[in-house]
């Protein structure tokens, strides 16, 4: 058996790992960056040329990593992140940078939405409501602020399916990550026809969709001499990065959950029919099982609080970390530490992008709350990680009100890898965590759904069972689990309190930005 590509476009670097299907192991793995632009409060783009030069180093890096020969590798799969917008021309030349997932400038064109097609039937349509963090909207906003550009645009396609067309030239995509578009039929997996008339988008600016093990076609020879990969290797579907995710972590049975922290953090259980939340707080999207449908609740700021706090006022851990041969996150963790469970009533709300679960508010903003003299910069270190966790328990609260089974949850993403991080979330959940062998999430899914695409498995269960085993377990502090429970009831609180303030920040910045 050959090995296998799994390939994540995420929001800091692009990640290439090569899988032995035979023992599971990631033999190779090489990620190369890239920078996120915000040209404005609230904004965020990145730009795809960057996405596809790190991606073809990523690639050589690690097949070089690797050692093993271009032949050697049997079937590539893609992930990334999710609901980004890439627009081509006639002539398939990019039109402008990616509005991507967390950009929360669409609010007007969400309002749209919700008015022309009606809250209700928009949720019977796409099983979710309008957000800004979804494609649609920033589409609208595309048109509505920049209509000469939208009507040069032939082509839109979601990050990794960029990706996908410059490796196979096929503008393709797949149910998992189609499903954020909110011009897709969750239900019935397939573009909604209703939505693209009520919003008047033109059918053929859509990709072909797939099912995510299936093969959507080949590496070109031009992408092959870029990339150092041999042409006509297939190319499978994959899926987002939450989709792709939950395959490598093993998500793929009703009572499984998994709670991963990377950029965004994101609570996910398998569904064998799509259920929905009617306040449409948690996303209904399908799974990259083919028939079978995911519910997730989404914290948009999650490692990107931690990360904010490493660029903005992490300067010294970061020079020293390659001199000491440390990550400058393990230094500011290790300073968490010191800290006690609940930081003495310093309060973080990770709204530093807004939030989506559970208040899909984009005017939220982050807090610091009940700051006093004594605080040290380790309780505002562990105030971001515990902050993290209140807010990725509000989606275990509506699903435990939604119903969905949850009997195991895997704690997966750069947060889990922290063994602070992963006891907090576990006293904070007051749940047992376990983690497991695989760690390496979309990418690893991504390879494994190529493995079912290019036949060595039967089916996407089938290869998490050849290859996906249990290796830890967290289990919750009774003592801290108390105190968590106490902080929490007030962090609840101050969303609601602040809201108004929030929603006259938002005005001032927005009569000050003209
Ligand atoms: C999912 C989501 C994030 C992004 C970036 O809805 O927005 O998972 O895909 O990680």
């Amino acid at each position: 058996m050959g090995y296998l590509m799994g390939i994540d476009v995420g929001t800091t670097g692009t990640r290439a790992i090569l899988v032995d299907p035979d023992t599971g192991d990631v033999i190779a793995g090489a990620t190369e960056e890239y920078p996120l632009y915000t040209p404005h409060p609230q904004w965020a783009e990145q730009d795809p040329a960057d996405w596809w030069r790190a991606t073809c180093d990523a690639i050589q890096g690690a097949i070089a990593q690797a050692g093993i020969k271009p032949d050697d590798i049997q079937g590539l799969g893609l992930t990334g992140q999710m609901h980004g917008i890439v627009l081509l021309d006639e002539n398939d030349q990019v039109l402008r940078s990616s509005i991507i997932w967390c950009d929360q400038r669409s609010q007007a064109q969400c309002d749209w939405i919700t008015e022309r097609v009606g809250a209700e039937h928009l949720i019977e349509l796409t099983s979710n409501p309008a957000l800004t963090g979804f494609s649609a909207p920033k589409l609208l906003w595309i048109r509505d602020h920049q209509p000469e550009l939208y009507a040069k645009a032939r082509t839109f396609l979601l990050p990794k399916d960029f990706i996908r067309f410059k490796l196979t030239g096929e503008r393709a995509s797949e149910v998992s990550d189609a499903s954020g578009t909110l011009l897709f039929d969750v239900t019935h997996r397939c573009w909604s026809q209703e939505m693209l008339e009520a919003l008047d988008i033109d059918p053929s600016l859509l990709p072909k969709v797939y099912e995510s093990p299936e093969v959507t076609g080949y590496i070109t020879e031009e992408a092959a001499r870029l990339t150092g990969l041999k042409a006509g290797i297939p190319v499978v579907g994959g899926g987002g990065d939450q989709a792709a995710g939950a395959v490598g972590n093993g998500v793929v049975r009703p009572g499984i959950v998994s709670c991963t922290v990377g950029s965004s953090g994101v609570v996910f259980a398998y569904m064998d029919q799509p259920r929905l939340d009617p306040k449409g707080r948690v996303h209904t999207f399908c799974h990259a099982v083919p028939g079978a449908w995911h519910v997730m609740g989404v914290t948009q700021g999650a490692g990107l609080s931690l990360r904010w706090f490493r660029d903005r006022f992490g300067g010294i851990e970061r020079a020293l970390a390659p001199e000491v041969g440390v990550d400058p996150y393990d230094i500011l963790v290790d300073e968490a530490r010191r800290a006690p469970a609940g930081c003495e009533g310093l309060i973080f709300l990770p709204y530093l992008m807004g939030e989506r679960t559970p208040h899909l508010d984009p005017n939220a903003r982050g807090v610091f709350f009940g700051l006093t003299a004594r605080h040290t910069r380790g309780d505002v270190i562990r105030s971001i990680l515990e902050g993290v966790a209140y807010s990725l328990r509000d989606s275990f609260e509506i699903f435990r009100e939604m119903s969905v089974p949850i009997e195991q949850v895997r704690a997966s993403g750069g947060g889990a890898r922290s063994d602070l991080w992963r006891q907090i979330q576990a006293d904070v959940y007051n749940t047992e965590l376990v983690t497991i062998n695989a760690t390496e999430g979309p990418a690893y899914g991504a390879a494994l759904l190529a493995g079912v695409g290019t036949g060595i498995w039967g089916t996407v269960p089938e290869a998490c069972d050849a290859t996906i085993r249990i290796t830890g377990r967290t289990t919750p502090d009774p003592e801290r689990a108390k105190v968590y429970d106490a902080y929490y009831a007030v962090y609840r609180k101050l969303y609601g309190m602040l809201k108004p303030a929030y929603d006259q920040v938002a005005q001032i910045v927005q009569a000050q930005a003209g």
